[in-house]
């Protein structure tokens, strides 16, 4: 099964979630999430591990690790989860926790994508579902989305559009690693069983 960390809206636990994964668990750093009460009402249990109430981030981790662990997932899930993970937390899950991020990576690791993707000017964005490594945002990646970033884009018109391919790419990357077909070799993932892509080429933008 499948624990999931979220720390606000929950839009892509609900997809998750409506792909029918095996979602066990929900565990928010803040009490607030609205993600928290999306997986009460679909019966999923969901539980506040607010680091705010930690002195430090190790004890906060500590504490995280231990409800996780309660739960002995195969797979973690960071769903919009907000906080920065050390290095000895991330190597407990490695090769079992997977990240989305709303870029095209390695373009724009970290915060506000969407607005530094316009402000580059960059015809094409989109999504990234990637394994998590200490490295901020680095991981191997799994899969991607791209979007076209349209004249008059704002950050949200843009960030609507990603989130939308969000909820399809997560979805499809969690199932992989649940039917054992991703493969990771010298830092890239490969999807077993797979021919997808060989001759696809995706041009978007103006004509
Ligand atoms: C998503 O854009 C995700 O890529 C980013 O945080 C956002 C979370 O949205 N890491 P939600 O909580 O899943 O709706």
């Amino acid at each position: 099964m499948i624990v999931a960390l979220i720390s606000g809206r929950g839009s892509n636990l609900a997809a998750l979630l409506d792909a029918g994964l095996p979602v066990g668990a929900v565990i928010s750093n803040r009490a607030d999430a609205k993600g928290l009460e999306l997986a009460r009402a679909r019966g999923v249990e969901a539980i506040a591990v607010e680091h705010r109430a930690y002195a430090t981030r190790e004890v906060f981790e500590e504490a995280l690790r231990a409800r996780i662990d309660g739960f002995a997932p195969r797979l973690v899930l960071l769903a919009g989860f907000m906080r920065i993970l050390t290095a000895g937390f991330v190597e407990r899950y490695r090769g079992r926790m997977l990240n989305i991020h709303p870029s095209l990576l390695p373009a724009f690791p970290g915060l506000d994508t969407h607005a530094r993707a316009l402000a580059a000017g960059v015809k094409i964005h989109g999504c990234s579902v990637h394994f998590v490594t200490a490295q901020l945002d680095h991981g191997p990646i799994v899969i991607q989305a791209a979007v076209p970033v349209l004249p008059d884009d704002t950050a949200a018109s843009l960030a609507a559009r990603v989130l939308r391919q969000e909820h399809v790419i997560y979805p499809r990357a969690a199932r992989w690693f649940l039917d054992g077909r991703l493969v990771i070799g010298s830092g890239v993932v490969i999807v077993k069983g797979s021919n997808a892509g060989s001759d696809a080429q995706l041009v978007l933008g103006p004509d």
